[in-house]
């Protein structure tokens, strides 16, 4: 992974020019055969989490040899001449559309050559620990934040690469996964930390890898490490202990899977393996950026009016961003779908423009993005994608760091794009003092809650699924809701056109009764958004008027909220959070609910007819 900052660090914490990769690959073996081939092999396993750039690291008799390159793992394969030696790491760095230099490609070396290692994750406190190496004569050859583990390695004491990589972890912050080689030895030292890692146990060789598929050719039994979890393979052991070095035991599991099974980590498909990773998404999303915030500002002017841009999903993200930015800065703000922004004669002075779009490469999103810098507003992006063309658009980015998605119904990249609206607002209402610290506080607590809150969501999956088969015959529905849940409604009704083809039509609940209420009766079932706030009593109202025209209501309710089980045919509820977070586990839900539908309905999920991920047309 790489942090690269083009304004102070401060700036750093949160917004803008910080570019990373959390779902990047690593590999690594040692055994009595020759490396180089496996190691490869390995890592091209990986490339279904996308990548940008490669790299390898051999110990050949003795020696450490490197190398790496931008491109494919064919490209670099190309340039490398035979590496001999039994203990190889290798790495895959993501981001699509970024500008990869092989100096930040991973493995890295020390000022010596005698360590190289590779880092999946994000260390928040790098700048640090970089300017002390820095004033103590290390010299870096990337802009990565990885690099300083490296270094670090020559500086601590310990008798072995296990406790020089222990007392190396001792000192820094964040999330890693990382795999160690040292020269003259056939060992790896590999640990991890809210970044995933296995461990592959062969016949006199064992590997590690970030997820199994990367090794099933060669085994598949595997252990799976904990955070905060560490191991040392050598062909004929592999030895496991926490950071403090205290060894324990676990039985490798043996994986059933073949090997599309397992670039689906055991899912039926990328879709659900993307909303089953929310919570982890969320985690990393707001990983380093709630703490310091009031002092922290990327912008000093203060805004009369914000306006946000994108499509579809994107777009919908963008609706809900209304409402929470308004709520935390009180900045009037109002959300246009891309492609219409353009046709507007009248500009507003100067508004914020934010432009959102995942893969950064959606030809209106950008379109609208050039349109907005031509009428002098400052913008910011919202993608996911490292130096994707957005990135080079805007003037400021904030990454969403959801991963690579690959399933066409985007679904973590959404509530990571509120999530950053959700940073975006509580960092606007600080520059205008909109939010009293208690405020702050309580937003904060709930915003770290909110990857159990999804989990718990997850959890119940099995319940939406029994709905969905019940629903699955259905024509035509709506979705209903209020307040910020009514553009939730608009992208369930999304989820569920796109991917079940059943015409779902989100509505906002208010306006059933001036027209759409034609076409309601018991084969057009209605799913009502009732969150726990000021909406739910006019959401009641709105469900009895469902009823009363025979249509079948799917609720979906908060927990506590019993008395909704009077009115509606089915409920489902998820966990109480404050208003203002409603729309993420509710839409969570609704994620499964469009998902399951499909599979009972027999449709392609991850590929559905006529559309493609990435909409680079306008
Ligand atoms: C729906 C979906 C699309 C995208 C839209 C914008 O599930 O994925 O509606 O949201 O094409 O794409 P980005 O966000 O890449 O600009």
């Amino acid at each position: 992974m790489e942090a690269r900052y083009r304004g102070t660090s401060r700036q750093g914490q949160f917004i803008a020019e910080r570019t990373w990769f959390h779902l990047c690959g690593i590999v690594g073996f040692t055994g009595e055969r020759e490396a180089q081939e496996i190691v490869l092999d390995c890592l091209k396993r990986l490339e279904y989490r996308g990548y940008d750039s490669a790299g390898i690291a051999m110990i050949s008799d003795g020696a450490l040899t490197l190398k790496k390159s931008v491109g494919e793992i064919s490209a670099l394969e190309s340039q490398i001449e035979r590496m001999p030696g039994l203990t190889g790491i290798a790495h895959t760095r993501w981001a699509t559309h970024g500008k990869p230099t092989t100096a930040n490609a991973h493995p890295f070396t020390d000022c010596k050559g005698e360590y190289a290692l590779v880092h999946n994750g994000i260390l928040t406190n790098y700048m640090e620990l970089k300017e002390q190496l820095i004033k103590r004569g290390h010299k870096f050859t990337s802009e990565t934040d990885s690099e300083v583990l490296v270094h670090m390695l020559e500086e601590v004491a310990g008798a072995d690469l296990k406790s020089k990589v222990l007392a190396v972890l001792k000192l820094v912050e964040g999330s890693y996964a990382i795999a160690v080689v040292q020269k003259g030895h056939d060992e790896i030292v590999a640990a991890r930390n809210e970044s995933p890692l296995i461990v592959g146990v062969g016949h006199d060789e064992n590997f590690i890898a970030s997820d199994v598929t990367a090794i099933l050719k060669h085994t598949n039994e595997v252990i799976y490490l904990l955070d905060r979890e560490a191991v040392r393979i050598t062909p004929k052991g592999v030895e496991l202990f926490d950071l403090n070095g205290v060894a324990f035991e676990r039985d490798p599991k043996k994986v059933s899977w073949n090997l599309e099974d397992a670039e689906k980590s055991g899912y039926a498909h990328f879709m659900l393996k993307e909303i089953f990773e929310q919570p982890r998404a969320i985690h990393e999303s707001l990983l380093g950026r709630l703490e310091g915030q009031e002092d922290d500002a990327f912008f000093k002017e203060q805004f009369t009016s914000i306006k946000i841009l994108g499509c579809g999903t994107s777009y919908h993200a963008g609706l809900v961003g209304k409402y929470i930015i308004e709520e935390l800065s009180r900045i009037p703000t109002n959300a246009q779908i891309s492609s219409e922004y353009r046709y507007s004669p009248v500009t507003e002075a100067k508004p914020l423009v934010v432009c959102i779009s995942q893969s950064g490469e959606t030809a209106d999103t950008l379109a609208a993005a050039r349109e907005a810098k031509k009428r002098g507003c400052k913008t910011i992006a919202i993608t996911n994608v490292l130096g994707s063309a957005i990135t080079r658009e805007a003037d400021f980015v904030i990454y969403t760091r959801a991963g690579p998605e690959i399933g066409v119904a985007a679904t973590k990249t959404f509530v990571t794009q509120l999530i950053a609206l959700y940073l975006l607002g509580l960092r606007l209402g600080t520059i205008k003092n909109t939010i009293s610290s208690e405020r702050r506080r309580e937003i904060v607590s709930e915003m770290r809650a909110l990857p159990r809150i999804v989990q718990s969501v997850l959890n119940d999956a099995g319940k939406i699924e029994d709905f969905a088969k019940k629903y699955k015959c259905a024509q035509s529905m709506f979705f209903i809701g209020r307040h910020m849940n009514y553009p939730t409604s608009l992208e369930g009704a999304l989820k569920t056109k796109e991917i079940s083809y059943i015409h779902g039509e989100g509505y906002p609940a208010g306006e059933l009764k001036h027209g759409p209420l034609a076409l309601l009766s018991k084969d057009t079932p209605v799913v009502a958004i009732c969150a726990a706030d000021h909406t739910y009593e006019k959401m009641l109202g709105n469900v009895r008027e469902v009823t009363a025209r025979e249509s079948p209501v799917l609720a979906i309710g908060v927990e506590g909220n019993q008395d909704l089980e009077k009115y509606a045919e089915d409920v489902f509820l998820v966990p109480k959070v404050d208003p203002l977070f409603s729309p993420i586990p509710i839409i969570v839900a609704l994620q499964l609910f469009a998902y399951y539908l499909a599979i009972a309905r027999g449709c392609p999920i991850d590929k559905p007819r006529n559309i493609a991920k990435t909409v680079t047309v306008e």
